[in-house]
């Protein structure tokens, strides 16, 4: 990892969804410390109670503030002690995802419906409930930036993704909307969709090692790390992308625009055979 270049010195932020040394969040609260921002960290009291986040509190000097997002009480007391700490923010990061359904393994058509509300006030729902709490206690600084993380399955069918295909479409809607609200005050609001990433939540998808080698097979530059991802994040958490808002970002290695690899094809050719060679 480098030095770093600066791009965050002076800016603050709050992070949250870091549960432990392999979470994205993990990574990019260290890159952003690197770039030298002060922030505070989050996590659902359950999650806290793991205590692997306090290692990471120490590392970055970073408070650490419990908080369940799908609790408007528990968002507004975040935000009153993030004040304390930091005054208003500059940037914000919701790495935030869990479904019900997926964890049981429920198939998307035979969901549990009770679990599908819960998927969805976790894991997009919420980004609009953070912003709005974060407005309305004027914790937001002009010329900020949001970013949530998202995953292709807003747009392409995973079947194993199950609900949180859908969690990801609503949240990216979200970002959109909210975007439009926050540009007047130069705030911009971003997903960034990720490949595939060895996380907890990432692993414990069924399917998931499928899923990833498909990707690294079928991305020209293979799937990105998640401390890859930091980096990126970094940079739309800094002045440099200041016009850059409502939009869904593909950090994927390529994926996206991929239809299939010479390495697959030719894998394939193994497996089933290849007419060319009859
Ligand atoms: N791992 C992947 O393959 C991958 C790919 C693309 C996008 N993402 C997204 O990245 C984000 C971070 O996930 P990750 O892969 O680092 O896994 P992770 O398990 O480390 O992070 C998920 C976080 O959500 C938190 N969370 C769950 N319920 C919460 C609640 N009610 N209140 C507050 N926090 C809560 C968990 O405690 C955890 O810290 C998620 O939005 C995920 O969907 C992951």
């Amino acid at each position: 990892m480098s030095d770093g270049y600066g791009l965050l010195k002076g800016k603050k932020g709050i992070i949250f969804g870091a549960l432990d040394e392999r979470s994205i969040a993990w990574r990019i609260a260290l890159a952003c410390k690197r770039e030298g921002a002060d922030f505070v960290l989050s996590n659902a009291p359950v999650a806290l109670r793991l205590g692997a986040l306090d290692a990471l509190g120490e590392e970055t000097g970073a408070p650490i503030i419990a908080c369940d997002v799908t609790k408007d009480d528990e968002i507004e007391d975040l935000m009153n002690q993030t004040k304390e700490h930091l005054g208003g923010v500059d940037f914000i990061l919701h790495a935030i995802g869990m479904s019900p359904n997926v964890r049981k393994k429920k198939e998307y058509t035979d969901l549990n419906y009770n679990w599908l509300q819960q998927t969805l006030d976790i894991s997009a729902i919420s980004l609009h409930r953070v912003l709005h709490h974060a407005e309305k206690m004027d914790v937001l600084n002009d010329g900020g930036s949001i970013v949530a993380l998202s995953y292709i399955g807003a747009q392409r069918i995973f079947s194993k993704y199950s609900d949180m295909n859908d969690a990801k479409a609503l949240l990216e809607s979200i970002a959109r909307n909210y975007g439009s609200r926050l540009a007047p005050r130069g705030i911009r609001v971003n997903t960034v969709s990720q490949a595939p990433t060895k996380t907890s939540a990432g692993t414990g998808i069924k399917g998931f090692d499928g899923m990833y080698t498909f990707a690294d097979m079928i991305a020209p530059m293979g799937n990105p790390s998640a401390d890859e991802c930091a980096d990126y994040c970094v940079t739309l958490f800094s002045d440099l992308t200041r016009k850059v808002t409502m939009q869904n970002l593909f950090h994927d290695g390529g994926f996206v625009n991929s239809g299939i690899s010479e390495e697959m094809i030719n894998d394939l050719a193994k497996v089933y055979g290849d007419k060319d060679d009859e």
